[in-house]
């Protein structure tokens, strides 16, 4: 494993983190043993850096971390987030789940439509994050955090810049190390980099979104602030199990392009490189980027996506075809 700066806070995170998005059971299925040989499996490979969220699976991602690492703790880079709420549907969800999996089967065609009529909510106030850091530390089992991260708020809540002074005051009491931004947009990185305590910036960054290299990656190296690059296989279309994935582009219209270009970039596959080292490859290949953090469930996947360092490097050729394949 290689150990990149991040930022100019003095901490050296390990290049490929883990995503925990993914990691911890959902209301249909339970896969909390699978999520335990996961983490195990990271720290074993040398992956010190992990993402998670107070949202992320209704908070049992946060607590498998705590419950895995207890007792390593020092040795990690912990980083959550919060300003998303949890949906109602899936906080009952959770409560109900020894009773819901049996019957799994019969009631989870009747969801989807369900889960549409519940709109994101978010809450950025001082009240809301002193709240839900104490709920996020006890999960983790840990006094602190060492990074915060406000998840997707709005450009207003930027804008507006209150929410600062309260991750300002969360840092001075100890409870946090260092606070950034998982960004919505990369206009909203962009306009974070004005801010001198933000020490990360969360963005998508992927061969089939690549906004983030023209503006947001030199301005962020300049300033010293670590980029943090989620969402590297396009939610598994980048992947050679692409064609049962859905991809972020929720309209039919959005995915069947982005297949096509996944299609385009089948060149990038070998025998000693699948499409996933190959996006993982061209993250990395951007020396600002800090971590990238690819999301798994599987041990198998995390394994493979750790070797993508060691699989042939991308040339200059590849990455030209991969940069055109944006324009
Ligand atoms: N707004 C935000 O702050 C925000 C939003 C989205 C994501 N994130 C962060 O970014 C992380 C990554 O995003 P993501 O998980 O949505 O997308 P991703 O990393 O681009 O893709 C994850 C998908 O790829 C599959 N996969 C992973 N490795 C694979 C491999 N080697 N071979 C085949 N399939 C593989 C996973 O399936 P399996 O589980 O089957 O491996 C999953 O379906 C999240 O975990 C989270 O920490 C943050």
């Amino acid at each position: 494993m290689n150990y990149r700066d991040f930022g100019n806070t003095g901490l050296k995170v390990s290049e490929i983190g883990l995503g925990c998005s993914r990691i911890g059971r959902g209301v249909f299925y339970n896969n909390e043993r699978e999520s335990v040989r996961v983490l195990n499996r990271a720290y074993e490979l040398g992956i010190n850096f992990f993402d998670t969220s107070d949202t992320y699976r209704y908070g049992q991602s946060e607590e498998l971390i705590g419950r895995v690492f207890k007792g390593r703790r020092n040795q990690l880079i912990i980083a959550s987030k919060v300003g998303n709420l949890a949906s109602p549907l899936g906080r009952i969800g959770k409560k109900l789940h020894p009773l819901l999996m049996p019957v799994r089967h019969l009631i989870q065609p009747f969801t989807n439509p369900l889960k549409k009529l519940w709109k994101p909510r978010r809450d950025f106030s001082s009240k809301h994050i002193k709240q839900s850091i104490e709920k996020s530390l006890t999960r983790l089992q840990t006094d602190y955090l060492d990074l915060y991260q406000l998840h997707n708020p709005p450009t207003w809540v930027l804008e507006r810049g209150e929410v600062f002074e309260t991750l300002d005051y969360l840092k001075d009491q100890g409870k946090i190390r260092l606070y950034g931004v998982s960004a919505h947009t990369i206009g909203d990185a962009i306009q974070c980099l004005n801010n001198p305590n933000i020490s990360s910036l969360q963005v998508v960054f992927n061969m089939l979104e690549q906004e983030a290299v023209k503006e947001l990656l030199p301005s962020a190296e300049k300033k010293g602030i670590a980029i943090i690059a989620r969402i590297p296989l396009a939610r598994g279309l980048l992947t050679k199990e692409m064609i049962v994935q859905t991809g972020p582009p929720t309209d039919r219209k959005k995915l069947q392009i982005a297949r096509a270009k996944v299609e385009e970039l089948s060149f990038l596959i070998n025998g000693e490189r699948t499409l996933s080292q190959a996006a993982l490859q061209f993250v990395l290949h951007r020396s600002h980027v800090s971590v990238v953090i690819p999301g798994t469930r599987k041990v198998k996947h995390l394994e493979d996506n750790i070797k993508a360092p060691e699989t042939p490097t991308l040339t200059k050729e590849e990455l030209k075809r991969i940069t055109l394949l944006s324009q």
